[in-house]
């Protein structure tokens, strides 16, 4: 193991060391920069801090992102591998799918840095790893469309950046517990609206302007009324740099056309969105002039937004003012109507921007209400430092300065309070807690924001001068706060008297108070909203952001940002935090530059060394005493496949197995901390071998499906198999515990009237033996002996159920019997032979039959003969030679006016009963016959029949049911006589013209 271990790690280290917390000199920031420069020079931008991503832009394409890059990392270890931006998305989507539960991914730095590109290549790379479906893929593409019209409308252009996010953006990326991407959730925080009728040199406006002029189709432009020339509308030229060869907005509006179809926007809101884009346009192109009397007159007609020029005129250069019950209109100077105008315009566009956001998640929203986890991502513009900085710049950086309070809380602060809450020793490290910056900007009453709200909202005339007295007064002796007032003699030369100067965390920057108390108001003068309320376009009919423009109590934007500030970083509280610290090499967006004065001024300001320090200082790796053992128990034989301990003593014998030296690792509360990551890797490098050892698995190509390795799978799958098996058992078991207690209990209370105790016994006994019973049921009514003894509390239905199946099987029997003619031979042969012969009462038993031989069983040749005299009744019969008795089997067949003796197709002898003189049998237990024949018949050849039958009785009485004994009455005349045994004696002339000889005993019985 050891060997693997080293060789891998070798290979990590190859350029400088993939992750800071090896550096020997873990304090040394040169030797911080040393690493990072060096790997920079090889291309290789990412380095690690424990699980923190720097990033170094490299301001060219490094070939890094394909997808064959993303198959390398998908569900590869996170240490495994050299690091990535992809490394880190993969590792907490892992994470959030293993642990469930949700995660952000903190994406920080200067503006120019690459977050929002980082933030982008995550999401590429979910939008390609995760499981999909075809419906999933469209909301997989509109989780990746929603990103270029986003950026068209809300970034922009500025010097540090061409491509530079004017607005903060946190997106939600929604799971289902299969790992599939399903649905999306954006937040946008506090546009650069100023941008709209503003841009510094070297700036442009929001990218969508350009792209509208530039791409937009003739007959849009057309109906737009506007023209292919950005250099004719004001608001586009004011940075004097419309066209920027990085940037081609001709494709880019190809791009965001495609995208908001994609992301379903109708035909009606495309139209709306580019026809206020292009009233904004129009907007910027009014202007005014003085009158005789020095108020502004608007020169244009134009018919902006829908609404009638007329009242367009009005509304820009007029203000409304109410004088007790009336409302006077009051004339502004042409001064003033630029500022209503500029006002209105910004307030246009923040709104469409709004609407836009809404829209967009409108259509990533996911109605399915089953559990999701989350991974956010937060792309927040950077910490800016420009020559002049404004209201824009104090928001932003503020922001910066909230987001590193949330990463100290979270890393450094937490890390500390971990060690304390696991009884874990810790050495403090002394870090930068710029909780004071905060306060000094936020704090209730007493912070700058306060101040400029006071300032805006209390009566009289308020200016940025008033505002700077009032911080002044208040801020006097802070030592993060300085103005040209407050500042000693040598600083104050650096000051502007319009000036304050912030310390921040980042680095001291320098405020204009011009424009603060203006831009923090963000007023629309009321009349104002009323033109707006003329506008046909649906998206400015939008009542509750008209309401929050208009109404100046609740619609100070400096309070409002940090309200919203306030709402993210509760959002992300709630999360596991990954971060993503970005860094810009140069200032002039080259590659192949590193530039040490700048890089080490971020390093700095990102608090990358300090975040080194605490996790050197402390434990490079960190893992709940469950999630280490599930993922390293196959390890050690102890604790695979099951660890029936508690799971902190599972970890204490693995990490024993696995040969942990004291002094690398600590036993905490609930988790186990590994000092060194080469423990940690050698563990994994272990893991790895015997993952694939366990899970030989066939490989499968697609290891989207598959959000852990094969072998993992394999063990997670035979884990929750066995799972379910031993609950299966134990929920069994305690079922079988509670029958076996109530049996028991009922046994011994089987005798007691029924109860509760005993009802589920007795019912079982009822049962059990009912369920007997009917398998051992008497078979015939003959059968008197068999009869189940039944339990004490059966005795009853016993009697009764016996009466009732012996009532059943006469009834069969009885039906049986089907012909009542056949009850009446049994009566018959009962007469004839009851006392007479000794075998009689044997034959009792025997069953009827109207035949014995079923008519297939006759020859064929044999039935065609004799058929038309109608087949009485067949008996098979041995019939003994009359020389030398020799046995021959037969068939005897009685028909109408027969009886024949048959061998296969032959007829062996036919006697007529005309001709038959009398049967004999015996009166003993043989069942022998004997037709005596008449011998002077001419036709008959053969003599006397000796015949040897089993059912002898019963063929004897059916011989006398239709045999009649013919007499000659005078010669050529012949009669019949019938005989019939009964009790009575009787002898009449029947129906059929014979005479009925009725006897108590057959006369035709010899013996
Ligand atoms: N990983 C990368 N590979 C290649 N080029 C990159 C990379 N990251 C950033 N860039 C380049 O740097 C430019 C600026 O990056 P990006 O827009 O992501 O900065 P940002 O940090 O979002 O800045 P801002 O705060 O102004 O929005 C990109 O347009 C791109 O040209
Ligand atoms: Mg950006």
């Amino acid at each position: 193991m050891s060997v693997i271990n080293r060789g891998s790690l070798t290979a990590r280290d190859r350029v400088g060391i993939q992750d800071f917390v090896l550096l020997d000199a873990y304090t040394s920031e040169t030797a911080f920069m040393d690493n990072l420069r060096k790997r920079f020079n090889e291309n290789l931008i990412y380095t690690y801090i424990g699980t923190l991503l720097v990033s170094v832009n490299p301001y060219k394409e490094l070939g890094i992102y394909t997808k064959k890059q993303m198959d390398i990392y998908m569900g590869v270890n996170f240490f495994e591998l050299p690091p990535h931006i992809f490394a880190l998305a993969d590792n907490v989507y892992r994470t959030m799918i293993s642990e469930t539960n949700n995660h952000f991914i903190l994406i920080s730095g200067e503006s120019g840095a690459g977050k929002t590109e980082a933030s982008k290549k995550v999401l590429q790379f979910y939008a390609v790893c995760c499981p999909s479906t075809r419906l999933l893929d469209n909301v997989r593409d509109r989780l990746l469309l929603s990103n270029p019209v986003l950026e068209a409308f809300g970034n922009a252009k500025t010097l540090k950046n061409d491509n530079s996010s004017r607005f903060g953006k946190y997106m939600d990326i929604q799971f289902d517990h299969q790992g599939a991407a399903v649905g999306g959730h954006i937040l946008s925080y506090l546009l650069e609206k100023s941008r709209v009728v503003h841009q510094n040199h070297g700036e442009r406006n929001f990218h969508i302007f350009y792209q509208l002029v530039e791409g937009g189709e003739d007959e849009l432009l057309r109906w737009l009324g506007l023209e292919r020339n950005c250099q004719k509308y004001r608001y586009l030229i004011q940075g004097e740099c419309a066209k920027v060869s990085s940037i081609n907005d001709k494709s880019d509006w190809k791009t965001v056309q495609k995208a908001l179809t994609i992301i379903e926007f109708s035909e009606k809101d495309i139209e709306h969105l580019f026809a206020i884009i292009a009233s904004v346009l129009h907007l910027g192109n009014v202007h005014f002039e003085a009158s005789a009397h020095g108020y502004a007159t608007l020169n244009s007609s134009a018919e902006l937004l829908g609404i009638p020029s007329n009242i367009l005129q009005e509304g820009l250069t007029h203000r409304k003012i109410e004088a007790k019950a009336e409302e006077v209109l009051s004339p502004f100077t042409a001064e003033h109507a630029k500022y209503a105008r500029d006002a209105l315009a910004k307030a246009i566009y923040g709104r469409t921007f709004t609407w836009l956001v809404n829209k967009i998640n409108e259509s990533l929203v996911n109605k399915d209400s089953t559990r999701k986890t989350v991974i956010g991502l937060l792309d927040i513009y950077g910490f800016e430092v420009f020559d002049v900085n404004s209201f824009e710049q104090f928001c932003i950086n503020f922001c910066n300065e909230k987001l590193q309070q949330l990463f100290i809380q979270l890393t450094l602060k937490s890390e500390q309070e971990e060690y304390e809450m696991e009884g874990i020793e810790w050495e403090p490290v002394p870090y930068f807690n710029n909780k004071i910056i905060c306060d000094l900007v936020e704090e209730k009453h007493r912070g700058i924001i306060s101040i400029l709200d006071e300032e805006c909202l209390r009566p009289g005339e308020a200016t940025d001068f008033t505002f700077l007295e009032k911080l002044e007064e208040k801020m006097c002796g802070h030592p993060h706060f300085v103005t040209h007032k407050l500042a000693d003699q040598k600083t104050r030369k650096t000051l502007e008297r319009g000036d304050f100067r912030l310390l921040h965390y980042a680095g001291e920057v320098t405020y204009s108070v011009v424009g603060f108390i203006d831009k923090n108001n963000d007023l629309l003068y009321r009349n104002i909203k009323e033109v707006r309320s003329f506008a046909t376009v649906c998206i400015l009919s939008w009542p509750d952001i008209t309401e929050k423009i208009i109404d100046i109590n609740s619609k100070i934007v400096a309070t409002q940002f940090k309200s919203s500030l306030a709402g993210l970083t509760e959002i992300l509280m709630t999360k596991d935090p990954w971060y993503v610290r970005c860094l810009k090499p140069n200032h002039c967006k080259q590659p192949d530059r590193f530039d040490d004065v700048m890089v080490r001024h971020q390093v700095k300001y990102l608090g990358l060394m300090e975040h080194l320090r605490v996790r050197r200082a402390g434990f490079a790796y960190r893992r709940r005493y469950e999630i280490f053992l599930k993922r390293y128990k196959a390890l050690c034989p102890d604790t695979w496949p099951h660890w029936k301990g508690t799971p902190a003593e599972g970890v204490q014998r693995l990490i024993k197995h696995l040969g942990y030296k004291p002094d690398e690792y600590k036993m905490g509360r609930t988790k186990i901390f590994i000092r060194h990551p080469r423990t940690l890797f050698a563990t994994e490098d272990a893991f790895e071998i015997c993952k694939h050892e366990l899970g030989k698995a066939p490989a499968t190509s697609d290891k989207r499906r598959l959000p852990f390795p094969e072998g993992v799978v394999m063990i997670l799958i035979e884990t929750c198999w066995r799972g379910l098996q031993a609950r299966r058992e134990r929920e069994r078991r305690a079922w079988a515990v509670k029958v076996i207690k109530k049996f028991i209990k009922g046994f011994m209370n089987r005798n007691q009237p029924v109860s509760m105790d005993n009802s589920d016994y007795l019912a079982f006994v009822r049962q059990s033996y009912l369920t007997r019973l009917k398998d051992n049921l008497p078979k015939s009514v003959l059968d008197k002996t068999i009869w189940l003894t039944p339990p004490p509390i059966m005795q009853e239905a016993s009697v009764l159920l016996r009466k009732l199946h012996t009532r059943l099987l006469v009834r069969k029997y009885v039906r049986g019997i089907s012909a009542q003619q056949k009850l009446q031979i049994k009566a018959l042969t009962s007469d004839i032979f009851k006392g007479r012969k000794e075998n009689y009462p044997q034959s009792v038993c025997q069953p009827f039959a109207d035949t014995r031989i079923s008519e297939q069983d006759i020859n064929i040749k044999v039935l065609q003969l004799i058929c038309p005299e109608g087949i009485k009744y067949s008996v098979p019969v041995i019939k003994y030679d009359r020389n030398g008795f020799r046995p021959r089997f037969r068939q005897l067949i009685f028909t109408q006016a027969a009886a024949y003796l048959v061998e296969e197709a032959k007829i062996k002898q036919r006697v007529n009963y005309s001709s038959l003189k009398g049967v004999s049998v015996s009166d003993l237990s043989d069942n022998f016959l004997i037709l005596h024949v008449t011998c002077d018949d001419t036709k008959q050849k053969v003599g006397d029949c000796l015949l040897y039958l089993t059912r002898m009785h019963y063929t004897y009485t059916e011989l006398l049911s239709f045999c009649s004994v013919r007499f000659d009455i005078q010669p050529g005349k012949e009669g019949f006589v019938d005989f019939k045994s009964s009790s009575e004696s009787m002898v009449y002339r029947a129906k059929n013209g014979h005479l009925m000889v009725v006897s108590p005993h057959n006369p035709m019985h010899t013996t």
